[in-house]
């Protein structure tokens, strides 16, 4: 009887922790979907080219994306990534001056995004623009280095017709 009841009580226990097993699991997988489901797009929407025929700094991509849009004097359409290449701080706009500057240690970049003072050895990144239609689409998963002549490269710019 007493091994009866040793044998039962080792199921019941077997039985829940199989049970909190497979609630702990489902958990989990929940949260890795809801994780994957909330992870931001490498690719966005930056409107049309219509939007840009200003040469200049467009901003409005700074916070949601870390990109600022800039039509070039030459008239190419580069999208810049905002952060410094420094240490990764965040550059502000200075349109008086026409430079981006970074707030941590001054460091300066022209339009182009060329470093032209302070610490920065090389210039901001450039990440893969292109049409889709008339619509601009920006990929933040590639990106484009001026030290290493990637400016010229497909896809490092968009050139409007005019
Ligand atoms: S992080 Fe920008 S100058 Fe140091």
């Amino acid at each position: 009887m007493f091994r009866f009841r040793i044998s039962a009580l080792i199921l019941v226990i077997v039985v829940c922790i199989s049970v909190w097993a497979y609630w702990e699991i489902r958990r989990a997988e929940n949260q890795i979907r809801e994780m994957i489901a909330e992870e931001p797009s490498a690719v966005f929407v930056a409107g049309r080219l219509e939007e840009y025929t200003q040469a200049g700094v467009y901003t409005k991509f700074k916070d949601p994306h870390a990109v600022w849009l800039v039509r070039l004097s030459e008239g190419k359409l580069v999208a810049i990534r905002s952060i410094c290449t420094h240490l990764g701080c965040t550059p502000d706009w200075q349109a008086n001056e026409k430079k981006f500057h970074c707030p941590c240690h001054g460091s300066e970049f022209d339009m182009n995004g060329l470093n032209i003072s302070g610490p920065a050895k090389r210039p901001l990144e450039r990440h893969k623009i292109y049409l889709d239609g008339e619509t601009i689409m920006v990929d933040k998963s590639t990106t484009f280095h001026g030290e290493l002549d990637q400016w010229t490269q497909a896809d490092s710019f968009v050139l409007p017709q005019s």
